[in-house]
């Protein structure tokens, strides 16, 4: 079979193109955490106030008994919920996503934090991020006249800042509830 040498150059070149794509995949999916999120979980969309999960005193920042640690966050046109969550550096997050009306997309720009976020379905994704700074969460699915609004913000700071202020946090907390039941009982 004869093959002309300048069509063999262009096979050359579009198998290496391909390869090429594939090997940016690969090494994206291995050693980035880009990954299409795979977890087919779903949600009623119009229950997800009554859902014990995503219930409004549930959502944004909780640490589990074993310290991890999960985001959960509602998307409806136009914000996402709570508008801001403050993270600790350098450590694994578990974000998980449910939208209340249509289909909404969260970006977190220089993150692997970048899913769609399907009316439905929970879109769950793991991230870390390695430098304190403000992150902004971008809507990138159009979704409505106020999509070029929707964002909401994420701070994310020093590891033991945030565990010092968790912290105390916990220790108001203990206090208020300390002294609720000391007038209880007077
Ligand atoms: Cu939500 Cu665009």
């Amino acid at each position: 079979m004869h093959i002309d040498p300048l069509e063999k150059k262009w096979i050359q070149i579009s198998l290496g193109m391909v390869s090429l794509f594939m090997g940016i995949i690969m090494i994206d999916a291995l050693f980035h955490g880009v990954n299409a999120p795979s977890n087919v979980e779903t949600i009623d969309s119009r229950k997800i106030h009554l859902s014990e999960e995503f219930a409004e005193e549930n959502l944004g920042v909780q640490v589990a008994e074993n310290g991890d640690i999960t985001v959960r966050m509602v998307a409806g046109r136009y914000a996402f919920f709570p508008k801001h969550i403050t993270l600790p550096a350098e450590t694994r997050v578990t974000f998980r996503w449910v939208s209340m009306d249509v289909l909404h997309g969260v970006h977190m720009p220089m993150t692997n934090m970048s899913t769609m976020i399907v009316p439905g379905y929970v879109s769950q994704i793991e991230s870390s991020f390695p430098r304190p700074g403000e992150y902004p969460m971008l809507c990138n699915e159009y979704c409505g006249l106020g999509h070029d609004h929707m964002w909401s913000k994420a701070l994310v700071i020093e590891k033991e800042e945030w565990q010092a202020t968790r912290a105390k946090q916990a220790a108001v907390l203990n206090t208020t509830a300390t002294a609720d039941e000391e007038s209880n009982n007077e």
